[in-house]
């Protein structure tokens, strides 16, 4: 988060989101939102570059601020950019119509909330609260209940079904609200903080429950959270500061056995990047560094006050 004044990047044009990766699910390009009111402006995404493959499940951290709510409102159609590109197969998501927008966000996003109580209905049992998104989007009564009922099989939740929802743990609570999120078979799935609430073994319930579905459906699945238990088990995780993604851990296992977790740099559009700040403190490096092309990287040095007053009178001169 920063308070203005601060400098918008440029809003991204046709020509800039033409060359995005053919076939991504969903491409953010200079995402940009601010939010107005009394006076204050805050500006929660600034200038933010993702591209996220069909079928990734990717963990997205960041401090309390640093705008991960913010991304996954857009990304759900909930809210709009105030520049830049977000789309999802290609669609525009701030262009949609009314109509359009209440389609996309019935069939192609689902969303699940911190609190379970947020994607469900008190006074319905599980199978009835998975069965309502499919009711709104007219899915005839017979697949309601197979579909639902294949959830709950999925989630292991079979026992839950006929259960009201003040029969259910926490973590049962949040594994049906995922089968409500799943009901109408969206092509992504974003999860603000899903674990939050829980004990470790729910987490790890809840959190086996999203693989089944990324691994079963092929979902696409941003899931933010402060857990670094959860960040260890992903493939991919980007980390967002100050409105911008920063870094990226990607893991790779060999064997089934986790064998490297290498760290990468986000560098955007206009040649920005962020070094991470235990690189920057362990060789004391501030204000000036020093670069260096090679015929394969670049080398980022640090400089005394000295070489770094000398080269910037020497660039006077
Ligand atoms: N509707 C709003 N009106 C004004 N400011 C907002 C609004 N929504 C978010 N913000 C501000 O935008 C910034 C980013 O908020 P956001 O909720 O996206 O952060 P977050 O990374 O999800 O934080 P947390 O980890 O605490 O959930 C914050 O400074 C927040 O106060
Ligand atoms: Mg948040």
């Amino acid at each position: 988060m920063s308070a203005v004044p601060t400098t918008v990047p440029e809003p991204a044009t046709a020509a800039a989101a033409a060359d995005t990766p053919a076939g991504a699910r969903i491409v953010c390009d200079g995402l940009v939102r601010i939010f107005r009111g009394e006076g204050v402006e805050v500006v929660a995404l600034q200038g933010l570059d993702l591209v996220v493959e069909p079928g990734e499940l990717t963990a997205i951290v960041g401090a309390s601020g640093s705008g991960k709510s913010t991304l996954l409102g857009i990304l759900s159609g909930l809210d709009s950019p105030t520049a830049g590109l977000a789309s999802m197969d290609g669609t525009d998501l701030a262009a949609l119509s009314g109509r359009a927008r209440l389609e996309f966000r019935r069939h192609t996003v689902g969303f699940l909330y911190q609190q379970a109580s947020h994607n469900l209905l008190p006074y319905l049992t599980a199978i009835e609260n998975i069965q309502v998104p499919m009711a709104l989007a007219r899915v005839p009564r017979t697949e309601r209940a197979e579909r639902a009922r294949e959830l709950l099989a999925l989630l292991g939740l079979r026992e839950c079904a006929d259960r009201s929802l003040s029969q259910l743990s926490g973590g049962q609570q949040q594994r049906v609200a995922l089968a409500t999120a799943m009901a109408n078979r969206p092509r992504v799935l974003l999860a603000d903080e899903p674990t939050g609430e829980l004990d470790s073994q729910s987490r790890d319930e809840v959190f086996a429950a999203i693989r089944a579905i990324n691994d079963t459906y092929a979902t696409t699945v941003l899931i933010v959270t402060h857990d670094a238990g959860v960040s260890t088990q992903v493939r991919r995780t980007v980390e967002i500061r100050d409105g911008r993604t920063a870094a990226e851990v990607h893991r790779r296992t060999v064997d089934g056995v986790e064998a490297v977790a290498e760290e990468y740099a986000v560098l955007d559009r206009a040649g920005r990047m962020q070094l991470p700040k235990t690189f920057v403190t362990s060789l004391g490096m501030r204000d000036l560094v020093r670069l260096d092309l090679e015929s394969d990287h670049i080398g980022v040095w640090p400089t005394t006050p000295d070489q770094a007053r000398g080269g910037a009178a020497e660039e006077r001169s």
